[in-house]
């Protein structure tokens, strides 16, 4: 719309200065004709008129004079006329010339002077333009007075209005059948074939063009690239078809790789056409208002990271706690919109909370109870009664409005994700017993004895057992769960099968090591680009880097130590090793937070001062949010990744460094303390409480040799090919349906 107006202001205006200039010459002829014209015949008139005033004149036969003035006078354009003697003075004029003659004397004057006729116009007030003409009288070729002719020339400058009149309403008229023209013309030759085109492009990619179905039909002369795009999307539609049968084909291979069509193969073939419900809180687009227009933002979470391409490639609905500022304005009367924005593949449906219920449910008993509770990183959770009250309310309400969505699915797949939700497997149940419900808990589960400081933890585990599958990150977690059940709730565990039976229940305790979507060939990883270091003033031989959540549990104070610690030992690589910090800043509303983004500026600018040469700064703080678009190259730039998180379910930083390393170098520095820590056995890893052995760590780093980072990188990048993301879906979906 915007460009179709910018088209029809850029004619308008064309057309508005071709018609300007053409009026004006118009204009200019039309006057220059009607003024020759007057003079010329008041000249004309003046001569004969002389002939009939100079006897009476000459005899001072002032009557008769007068007579002949007045016969003349108001007669056509002619206002009047007057005669001056030889010494300028008013002689005789016409009756009820229609202003004072004394303020018009200067032409009769001036003939009299030259002794010759003058005219000139002049602006005669209340009668517009007036045409004076004097031409003097002579007897014996001695100039004896002046005869004055005033004619009426207004109708020169009505002649010139109308002239402007009628061309402004021409180009009104023109601009107008210009615009229609060009709306016409744009629409049905330009935009319409375009958007045939760009709608068959759009289908062929996102595999909705059924075979025979790919021509884009267009007559005019976008027809040759109507032809090729046709034959790209059946050149698309042919190679889908060849990878869902290699994916049907694979299916049954459990060793090779998944990939997003293996997992469609799979839920088609393995669920049929039931529907998969997933529930979180934190949803996977934000709508926000950017200045009066809206954007939105894939938020930066572990969570949304994994969920995210599975349900691009199985479809179904996504319920999630509508967080943006302009979520309400981008939904349909059903809280409901498809994503992704650009190319919807499933439905995201919104719920709305109040303040009262994001501060109990969200900052306070999620994120000042549960967090720290489950995150063993020394931070003491917070137990508030009216925030459990929240909570509880809060599950109630997901479960409500879920139940409303599921009421026409026979057996649903739900999957519950995270510790916001340990309530709603079991309100679910209740209602729907036939529906299949995983939890995930993407964080960790701590000790029995660390759980037990929690005032409800007996609900809680009630809560989750209403589950089928309960999902964990590793085996130690489950263990850590099943012992926590043991000693707070009456259950029977069966410890071969991990199983808890409980209120007449079976509830499946598994790890599922959550991952990315690294698939086979890792293709269409952006390549770094020295432009983007330049910009962050980052010049050094070395980089290191290091992506989180601004979150106390991620050790982000403890690792800008290590990097301290490290050009204490290792001065030498002053101004050689940078370390850059990507840390967005997260869940602001907690107090916590707060005080740990301050503690994080203090502590890099504490030590940047400390070894700060000239315009090398050992430690670069970016706070903002990066996409994983924008991340992936600085990935590729960096000699080192640091995760040194003191307590992590997983850490997917971590294996996205590793996806995006497919030159096969670069060095992962990993806390033991993370789940990924288990999987990722190339990496060097470290206790990130030790300062020493960050330094060291990083000192390995820059100095391990190409040979010895491909061989570690080689063995990383295998781990998380062969448990990525679409397999970590595949298992925990299988074993929420019994099928595994
Ligand atoms: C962790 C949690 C996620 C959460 C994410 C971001 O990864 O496991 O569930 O989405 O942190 O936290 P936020 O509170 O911003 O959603």
């Amino acid at each position: 719309m915007k460009q179709l107006l910018t088209i029809i202001a850029g004619v308008v205006v064309i057309v508005s200065m071709v018609v300007f200039v053409f009026t004006l010459r118009q204009v200019r002829e039309e006057e220059a004709s009607l003024t020759d014209d007057l003079e010329r015949r008041t000249a004309l008139l003046a001569d004969s008129l002389k002939e009939s005033v100079r006897p009476s004149y000459l005899s001072n036969a002032t009557s008769t004079i007068q007579s002949v003035l007045d016969k003349f006078a108001n007669r056509g354009r002619l206002l009047g006329l007057a005669v001056y003697d030889d010494d300028g003075d008013l002689f005789s004029v016409s009756a009820d010339l229609p202003f004072n003659l004394s303020d018009y004397a200067a032409v009769p004057k001036q003939a009299m002077d030259a002794d010759s006729a003058k005219g000139d116009f002049l602006e005669v007030q209340d009668n517009g333009k007036v045409y004076i003409f004097a031409a003097p009288l002579h007897q014996d070729e001695k100039i004896i007075g002046v005869l004055v002719l005033y004619q009426r020339a207004d109708y020169i400058d009505a002649a010139k209005r109308q002239i402007w009149k009628t061309n402004l309403i021409r180009l009104l008229i023109q601009a107008l059948l210009f615009s229609i023209a060009v709306i016409l013309i744009l629409r049905w030759i330009i935009f319409r074939p375009i958007i045939t085109i760009v709608d068959t492009i759009r289908q062929a990619r996102a595999g909705k063009v059924a075979e025979g179905a790919y021509t884009v039909k267009s007559h005019s002369f976008f027809r040759p690239i109507a032809s090729e795009i046709s034959k790209m999307s059946k050149s698309l539609l042919l190679a889908r078809t060849a990878a869902r049968e290699e994916a049907r084909l694979r299916l049954e291979k459990i060793d090779s790789p998944w990939t997003e069509e293996r997992l469609k193969e799979f839920i088609k073939s393995y669920l049929k056409d039931r529907k998969i419900f997933v529930v979180s809180n934190r949803e996977p687009y934000i709508h926000k208002k950017i200045k009066n227009e809206i954007q939105y933002t894939v938020p930066a979470s572990g969570m949304v990271t994994a969920l995210e391409p599975i349900m691009e490639a199985c479809g179904g609905l996504w319920m999630a706690h509508g967080s943006g500022d302009a979520d309400k304005l981008t939904v349909d009367k059903n809280s409901k919109l498809a994503v992704p924005p650009e190319e919807p593949k499933y439905t995201l449906k919104r719920l709305w909370l109040t303040d009262q219920e994001v501060k109990g449910y969200y900052i306070g008993f999620s994120n000042e109870a549960l967090w720290p509770l489950c995150h063993m990183a020394h931070t003491r959770p917070i137990f508030r009664k009216e925030d459990w009250i929240e909570y509880r309310k809060v599950n109630g309400k997901f479960t409500q409005t879920l139940l409303s969505e599921i009421k026409d699915t026979r057996r649903p797949v739900i999957l519950v994700q995270d510790y916001h939700f340990a309530l709603l497997p079991e309100m679910i149940k209740k209602s729907r017993p036939d529906a299949e419900v995983g939890l995930f808990w993407h964080v960790p589960w701590p000790h029995a004895e660390s759980f037990s400081i929690c005032p409800w933890r007996k609900e809680i585990l009630g809560g989750m057992l209403g589950a089928d599958v309960i999902g964990f990150h590793i085996q130690q977690y489950c263990n850590n769960f099943l012992e926590t059940v043991g000693k707070e709730i009456e259950s029977i565990a069966d410890l071969e099968k991990f199983a808890i039976y409980h209120k007449g229940h079976t509830t499946y305790i598994k790890s599922f090591p959550i991952s990315v979507a690294f698939t086979a060939g890792a293709d269409g990883i952006p390549e770094p680009k020295s432009s983007l270091l330049e910009d962050m003033g980052i010049k050094t031989k070395y980089l290191g880097v290091g992506v989180d959540r601004l979150d106390y549990t991620k050790g982000i104070l403890e690792r800008m130590r290590g990097v301290e610690f490290f050009f204490d030992i290792y001065p030498a690589y002053k101004k050689q090793f940078t370390f850059l910090q990507i840390a967005p800043q997260t869940r602001k509303a907690v107090e916590k937070y707060r005080q740990f983004n301050d503690d994080v500026t203090r502590e890099a600018e504490r030590i940047n001062k400390k070894f700060q040469d000239n315009d090398w700064q050992p430690i670069v703080l970016l706070k903002e949010h990066y996409t994983h678009e924008k991340i992936y190259p600085l990935y590729r730039s960096a000699d080192v990744c640091l995760v040194t998180s003191l307590s992590d379910g997983m850490n997917l930083v971590a294996k996205e460094f590793i996806a995006a390393r497919n030159d096969e170098s670069g060095v992962l520095i990993l806390s033991k303390f993370t789940g990924a820590s288990r999987d990722l056995t190339g990496a060097i890893v470290i206790n990130p409480y030790s300062a020493e052995e960050t330094a060291d760590a990083i000192y390995q780093s820059l100095t391990m040799p190409p040979a010895e980072q491909r061989r570690r990188m080689k063995k990383m990048r295998d781990s998380v090919k062969n448990y990525n993301v679409y397999r970590w879906a595949a298992e925990f979906i299988r074993a929420v349906t019994s099928l595994g």
